[in-house]
């Protein structure tokens, strides 16, 4: 299925830096092959807007990914107090009352559903009494944000196959736990339903955020060359 989505916005940078002169620095280093960054809660604790603002100002797309999880009201009025700074995606976790409170509020941005984070493994599941199977915890997140009006959820690459085949082509996947190369677990650092971004796209996902594998590299550049080209040869 056709995705119309520029190679440039494919892979959303995960700004996860800890002043925005560092951002800034990265995202110079990276604008003239990526137009969407992702600030998350190191950034935008260091930050506050003025790296949202500079971003836009650029005419990059934005993620804000604070992961609003509070009381339904809460949520959405922060929701509220976000619509009108035009950030692309944000994103949300939560129960049904808190999903619908945020889907009400969310004016022009693209709300995102927290499916299980990608650091989450099946060990964890069983620690916390969680029975069943993280895929299944995912599908049935993912279909239920989908129902109460998200615009599409966050999932690893390794579930994206199942939500694209089963929920369609409307609902947007983005998917972080991303590690170039063969051996993607070699460097997983805290992150565990790894996949490569070329298998995240072809799963079926529509971007996919990369933050360490690009931040902490030599040649950052070299790294999102290579993921583009795996992700283009998919486009194509
Ligand atoms: O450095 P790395 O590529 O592992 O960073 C992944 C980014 O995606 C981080 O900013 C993290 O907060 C975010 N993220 C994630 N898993 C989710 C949602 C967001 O790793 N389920």
């Amino acid at each position: 299925m056709p995705r119309n989505i520029p190679l440039d916005e494919r892979i959303i940078v995960a700004l996860d830096l800890p002043s925005a002169a560092e951002a800034k620095a990265l995202v110079k280093r990276c604008e003239s092959h990526v137009r969407f960054f992702k600030i998350g809660l190191q950034l935008f604790m260091a930050s506050w807007f003025e790296t949202v603002d500079w971003l836009r100002d650029r005419g990059h797309r934005v993620m804000l990914d604070l992961k609003f999880f509070d009381i339904p009201e809460t949520v959405k009025l922060a929701v509220e107090q976000l619509n009108s700074r035009g950030v692309d995606f944000a994103t949300i976790h939560g129960n049904d009352a808190i999903v619908r409170a945020a889907v009400a509020a969310r004016g022009d941005m693209k709300l995102l559903a927290v499916t299980v984070l990608t650091s989450f493994g099946e060990d964890d599941m069983r620690a916390m009494g969680m029975t069943g199977s993280i895929a299944d915890l995912v599908a049935r997140r993912a279909r239920r944000a989908l129902e109460l009006g998200c615009d599409g959820v966050v999932s690893s690459g390794l579930e994206a196959e199942t939500l694209r085949r089963d929920l369609g082509g409307k609902l947007l996947i983005v998917t972080p736990g991303i590690r170039p190369g063969a051996n993607v677990r070699d460097n997983s650092d805290d992150q565990q339903r790894i996949v490569t971004a070329g298998r995240a796209i072809a799963a079926g996902a529509d971007h996919v955020v990369v933050g360490r594998p690009i931040s902490r590299a030599a040649d950052p550049i070299a790294v999102i060359e290579a993921m583009q080209g795996e992700i283009a040869l998919l486009d194509d």
